[in-house]
């Protein structure tokens, strides 16, 4: 048997430690292995070749991918979901590891009901995939963007400013929200939560200031976003000196942490076992503290919320 690898979407650390896992587990079980360069853009240029176990030597401690990463907009049609598909049984891969994000999960199924035996493995530093309380990246994500808000808030704290600090997350605040309880901010912007009402903050910005509080720090999520416009209309208001920052790409690089290799060996490990098995359609999954899977379709219907007691517990520390 012969199974492929791909990584696709945004990249995430920890997706080299998948992509070892998968090949190093697949060799023990006496299966070949191909890698797949640039998702699925390379996978419609045929960018296929062998891979053995000393082709996954020295990547577990590095961050990005080795497989290369792409957004590939044609795959969304049909017939290139087929010529796709066409390449993969000519290459003689039987099972196909897609390692990434719901988007990539939407093209894995795509690849499953065209007879490609297709598993998932969730990656993303985002945290928005509904079936899994882990994604492979977003520890890494988290403590890259708590040491960097510490730093900011050492000079911020020196001028007596306010700050804004902006983190990754597209539509979702995982992020934002875990940074901002293990940074100790005094407010954190959610796209699931803030209500636009600049007001409050300022209020909020004016009552601290005259308790005496000298710092007051604003942990902004991307899908709440304009932290530049803010951070003007905050400053005038209120004639405190206000910067804001915008951590971007920094929070996708990186040495993956422990837990990012590990869950991401486990997840890869798991993966391979599935296709090994005979199974096909599936997305690998941490849940209820378990490593589980479940079939990409019931996967992808599910909702993801943040966690209703960090929230509450979050309204008693950030203020
Ligand atoms: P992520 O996997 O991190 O969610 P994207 O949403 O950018 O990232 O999706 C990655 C890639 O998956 C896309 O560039 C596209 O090639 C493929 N993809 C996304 N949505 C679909 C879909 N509905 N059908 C088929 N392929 C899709
Ligand atoms: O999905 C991961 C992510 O980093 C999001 O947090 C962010 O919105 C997006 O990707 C950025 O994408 P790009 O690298 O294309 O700018």
């Amino acid at each position: 048997m012969t199974i492929g690898v791909l990584t696709s979407g945004g990249d995430a650390p920890g997706m080299n430690a998948a992509v070892r896992a998968v090949v190093r587990t697949a060799i023990v079980d006496g299966m070949q292995v191909k890698g797949i360069n640039r998702g699925y853009a390379g996978l419609l240029d045929e960018e296929i070749f062998d891979m053995d176990s000393r082709s996954v030597a020295d990547i577990l401690t590095r961050g990005g991918t080795m497989l290369l990463t792409a957004r590939c907009k044609e795959f969304m049609q049909p017939e290139y979901q087929k010529k796709a598909a066409d390449i993969l049984h000519r290459q003689g891969i039987d099972g196909l590891v897609v390692i990434g994000g719901d988007g990539s999960f939407r093209g894995a199924k795509a690849l499953a009901h065209l007879g490609i035996r297709t598993i998932g493995v969730p990656a993303t530093i985002d945290m928005d995939i509904a079936c899994t309380e882990y994604t492979i990246g977003f520890d890494t994500a988290i403590n890259t963007a708590m040491d960097a808000i510490d730093k900011i808030r050492d000079t911020s704290a020196s001028h007596e400013r306010c700050c804004i600090v902006e983190v990754m997350g597209r539509r979702a605040g995982y992020i934002a929200l875990y940074s901002a309880i293990a940074a100790g901010a005094e407010e954190v912007l959610l796209p699931e939560t803030y209500d636009y009402d600049e007001e409050k903050i300022i209020s909020h910005i004016l009552e601290n200031r005259a308790k005496g509080k000298k710092l007051h720090m604003i942990i902004n999520a991307e899908g709440v976003g304009d932290s530049l416009g803010m951070a003007e209309r905050i400053q005038r208001r209120t004639g405190i000196d206000t910067r804001a920052t915008l951590l971007g790409h920094i929070q996708r690089g990186g040495h993956p942490t422990c837990k990012d290799r590990v869950y991401a060996s486990m997840m890869g490990a798991k993966a391979e076992e599935l296709l090994r098995d005979g199974k096909s359609n599936r997305v690998v999954a941490y849940y209820h503290g378990e490593y589980k899977d479940f079939d990409i379709d019931e996967a992808l219907a599910m909702q993801k919320h943040l966690p209703e007691d960090m929230l509450v517990i979050s309204r008693k520390l950030i203020r």
